[in-house]
């Protein structure tokens, strides 16, 4: 696992954005497949790739991509739908086709076919090149709250009240917020070949310091990204406070930074 602590948001975001730039011109025609996330933190990704799109040429057109969950309940139309915020913060300002950013029907009759036909798609589709993650302030990823299996895959999943504080933001008041998801597993996020996960704020401390830190352990979801052997951790100072080892973490950066990111850490 390589740490980042960055300065701010944007410092954290040319990290990420680097990434993705170097996996889209990696994949060339062929088109990368890309693991989009929802939430805040990817956001400040996703303004500096737009950027790169239209200040410097950076071409989307070849890519697919698949999101890691969707509310059940609510269609594709709604604006807290997942599908619609990728739409209004990130895909709808790049030149990739619409129709190859696919995230699972929140409003299907049957979700838990359609979680598991949307696994079975991820694979068709030759499975997932980089992968962006935010982290919940419980440690979950995507919507795996505390408990799930270390091996899911793509499934209809209950919130916890705290996810659905931390998420009623968006809604109107918080009874509106849809109460399960259709998400990627853990086994299914463990696929994609190479994975960043960024998190600002000290409401995301104490999930971070585990995520590193901790031992592995479904109480704590985030921590099944220690068994991946390409992932990439961008944290900024206030989500990096719970860190014991975060001098060492700094130093290594300094030491590693001729190393290129495609080396397995
Ligand atoms: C939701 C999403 C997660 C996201 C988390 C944190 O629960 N399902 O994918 O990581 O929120 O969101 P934020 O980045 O807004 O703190």
């Amino acid at each position: 696992m390589e740490i980042h602590i960055v300065a701010d948001a944007d410092a954290g975001a040319k990290v990420v954005a680097d990434l993705f730039e170097r996996t889209v011109r990696d994949a060339g025609d062929s088109g990368a497949v890309l693991g989009l996330a929802t939430g805040s933190s990817p956001v400040p990704t996703y303004t500096e790739l737009i950027r790169r799109h239209r200040e410097e040429g950076l071409s989307f057109a070849a890519c697919r991509a698949f999101l890691l969950d969707e509310y059940v309940g609510l269609p594709a139309g709604h604006e807290q739908s997942y599908h619609a915020f990728i739409r209004d913060n990130f895909i709808s300002s790049i030149d990739i086709e619409d129709a190859s950013v696919i995230s699972p029907n929140g409003a299907a009759s049957d979700p838990a076919a359609e979680a598991a036909d949307y696994d079975r798609r991820i694979g068709e589709a030759g499975g997932v090149d980089l992968q962006i993650l935010g982290i919940g302030s419980n440690g979950h990823i995507a919507f795996n709250e505390p408990g799930s299996s270390l091996a899911s895959r793509t499934r209809v999943v209950g919130l916890t009240r705290s996810t659905i504080a931390d998420n009623a933001r968006y809604f109107d008041s918080p009874a509106d917020v849809p109460v399960r998801a259709i998400s990627q597993g853990l086994g299914t996020i463990l696929e994609a070949r190479r994975i960043v996960l960024t998190a600002s704020g000290e409401g995301k401390a104490a999930a971070v310091a585990q995520l590193a830190e901790g031992a592995i352990s479904a109480r704590w979801p985030a921590t099944v990204l220690q068994t991946h052997p390409a992932v990439t951790v961008v944290v900024d100072e206030a989500a990096a406070s719970q860190l014991e080892l975060a001098d060492y973490y700094r130093h290594s950066r300094a030491l590693e930074s001729d190393i290129p990111l495609s080396t397995d850490r």
